[in-house]
């Protein structure tokens, strides 16, 4: 694996050597870890059936799980997704942004059906971070790519955590820093007239509803046995391996803390290990470090991490719905 360290605030890196080895190994197959906005993802080829195959290899993802294809405008998207006038406001108010958009496959769309695993729709995304959308322009393919992590884990919002789940399998790992948003995208289909809410994420709800003019309906599943049907939303999706305790009022003997907001627990001082995701209440600041806390306190060696009440508004709804999928029972392990 090499690695490519960027500094976004210089554009020399567009011009790099490296951007071309990238493109290379992107184009002859390999899987390469870039970042978004959002989380780092695990990138390939969407147009290789072969490609896209080693993606579930490398996180030993579940086949009927369908990736995103990135791409680097909504222009470059209408190529390969039909659009109905909902999927058009929203792709014009939230691209390039955390927002992917599930619409009906185009029969003449490039992207392999191991990408959308066989379905009659894609999932699409114009990433706000600048990484992403160079190397798909640059390569002129659409990228698949998943978060960066092994299935079953949390996402990776540094170049490290992707080195560590999965240097292995990777040709290149571009490192641009610490994502910014650090929640995944939010992910709405437009497939039958009505738009529903697959997946909260890095796009509040009600600034989809604010241009939609209207509700959306939620199609998330509960925190309750997986089925295939709801791909994606397994409820176990982001499992640290110590057991997960929500809505703490106190800190138990042995527990680590995921705390949040200025009012101190009963306990905390005991707390194995102690991160709150944003000391001052702010919900942004929090998205952008759930996942590296997460990862963080499940090395501390504590068995369960109790996690103080974040409030539900704003991007508080994707914070908690990850928060109650890693709370949830594992479905391949005893307990
Ligand atoms: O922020 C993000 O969305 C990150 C970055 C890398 O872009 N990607 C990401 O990918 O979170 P992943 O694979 O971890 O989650 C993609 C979700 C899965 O839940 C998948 O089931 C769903 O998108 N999905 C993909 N295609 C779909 C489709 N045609 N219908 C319904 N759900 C779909
Ligand atoms: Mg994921």
């Amino acid at each position: 694996m090499r690695k490519w360290t960027l500094n976004l605030t210089q554009d020399d890196w567009q011009d790099a050597a490296e951007a071309d080895a990238v493109c290379d190994a992107i184009k002859a197959g390999e899987l390469v870890a870039i970042p978004t906005e959002t989380v780092y993802g695990l990138a390939a080829d969407a147009t290789s059936s072969a490609a896209c195959a080693k993606i579930f290899t490398a996180k030993g993802r579940p086949q009927f799980n369908p990736l995103i294809s990135h791409l680097p405008s909504l222009e470059a998207c209408m190529e390969h997704g039909i659009f109905d006038e909902d999927a058009l406001k929203l792709a014009r108010a939230f691209w390039p942004g955390p927002l992917t958009l599930v619409v009906p496959k185009r029969p003449q769309s490039t992207i392999c059906d191991l990408a959308t695993a066989g379905l009659d729709t894609v999932a699409l995304r114009v990433p706000a971070g600048p990484v992403m959308r160079f190397l798909a322009e640059k390569c002129s393919l659409p990228l698949a790519a998943p978060s960066a992590n092994i299935s079953g884990k949390v996402s990776t919002t540094t170049a490290d955590a992707v080195t560590i789940d999965l240097g292995a399998s990777l040709s290149f790992v571009v490192d641009a820093g610490p994502c910014s948003v650090g929640i995944e995208s939010t992910i709405v289909a437009l497939v039958d007239g009505t738009p529903r809410l697959l997946r909260p994420g890095g796009v509040p709800r009600k600034d989809l509803e604010a241009v939609l003019g209207r509700g959306l309906i939620d199609a998330s599943t509960p925190a309750k046995p997986d089925t295939p049907q709801a791909p994606g939303m397994l409820s176990s999706h982001y499992a640290p391996s110590a057991a997960v305790r929500l809505n703490a009022l106190a800190v138990k003997e042995g527990e680590a803390l995921l705390a949040f907001g200025p009012h101190k627990l009963p306990g905390a001082d005991g707390a194995v290990c102690e991160i709150n995701l944003s000391p001052s209440g702010d919900l942004e600041e929090a998205a952008a470090r759930l996942f590296a806390a997460l990862r963080s306190l499940d090395t501390s060696g504590a068995e369960t991490i109790c996690v103080q009440t974040i409030p539900k508004e704003g991007l508080g709804e994707a914070i908690n719905d990850r928060i109650e999928r890693a709370a949830a029972p594992r479905p391949n392990t005893p307990s």
